[in-house]
């Protein structure tokens, strides 16, 4: 069994690893966009950094990292209804802006998940996935990282190719974790990829090399970029063993104290405890 880290504990270790790759930590921006009308709020770790990308704006370091507030609002139907989906997140985030690519990218990702020097995560319950006929990538994870054949699934754009509007995007190759069957549907086609609980997406390396004009017209960037994302509670939610997003540590710090209130989570009765 891994070891059980905290979310502040996490989000330190990630932008450490990661500086010690190179990359120079950037604070989170905010969340609402600037100089970008697609968004109405910020989604993702790569959208305030999107300049950096196309090669318009020259970025402070040719490696960055981040830890991004996001708010997904496209996901709004699912909160609720899973126990990996919330509507305020944390996004750690790696990007190359026309430095490193895939066989970093893919290494760096595999090091942090699975040292026990970092998270420490069992490699025999994660399982990455590839964009269809991303054949660099499968070697990547083939040769590279010694994954067998069959535990790297290929999925299509759906899944696979990371875009939002217009701007940077590209094929991308995600990391699964296996909860173990007590998450599970049940159904005997329940997979990688299923929609249940079981194999929760904690990591996605996008290969960002394309610019989505808004109207479906791809062309080549000027540079091939890296966009990684990697959603803070989702892997504190592993780390932890706990059974969703709301039950990690600085969550549970909140509502358990809510809990204590004569209605609990009824905030309209809670009164912050007074400054002695
Ligand atoms: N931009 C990618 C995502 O948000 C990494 O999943």
């Amino acid at each position: 069994m891994h070891k059980s880290y905290g979310v502040n504990e996490i989000r330190e270790m990630y932008l450490k690893f990661f500086e010690s790759k190179g990359h120079l930590r950037l604070p989170s921006f905010s969340l609402i966009p600037q100089n970008d009308a697609s968004l109405l709020l910020i989604n993702s770790g790569m959208a305030p950094m999107k300049p950096y990308f196309t090669g318009e704006t020259e970025p402070p370091r040719k490696r960055v990292c981040t830890c991004q507030k996001c708010i997904r609002t496209g996901d709004i139907e699912n909160i609720g209804k899973t126990e990996r989906h919330g509507t305020y997140f944390e996004m750690l985030g790696n990007f190359s802006f026309g430095d490193y690519f895939k066989k970093e990218a893919i290494a760096w990702c595999w090091e942090f998940l699975t040292s026990p020097e970092w998270l420490g995560l069992e490699a025999d319950r994660l399982y990455p996935s590839i964009y269809l006929d991303d054949e660099e990538s499968f070697e990547i994870w083939n040769q590279d990282i010694h994954i067998a054949p069959e535990r790297i699934f290929r999925f299509g754009k759906a899944d696979n190719f990371w875009e939002h509007g217009s701007g940077p995007c590209g094929p991308c190759s995600e990391v699964y974790y296996d909860r173990g069957p007590e998450y599970g549907c049940g159904k005997p086609d329940c997979t990688v990829g299923c929609d249940c609980d079981r194999y929760i997406e904690i990591w996605n390396n996008v290969f960002s090399q394309f610019n989505n004009d808004g109207q479906g017209n791809y062309t080549d960037l000027i540079q091939k970029n890296i966009d990684v994302g990697a959603g803070l509670e989702r892997i504190a939610c592993v780390s932890q063993n706990v059974d969703s997003l709301f039950d990690v540590d600085t969550v549970m710090n909140i509502t358990c104290l809510l809990n204590t209130s004569p209605s609990p989570r009824d905030l309209s009765t809670y009164s912050m405890p007074s400054s002695a």
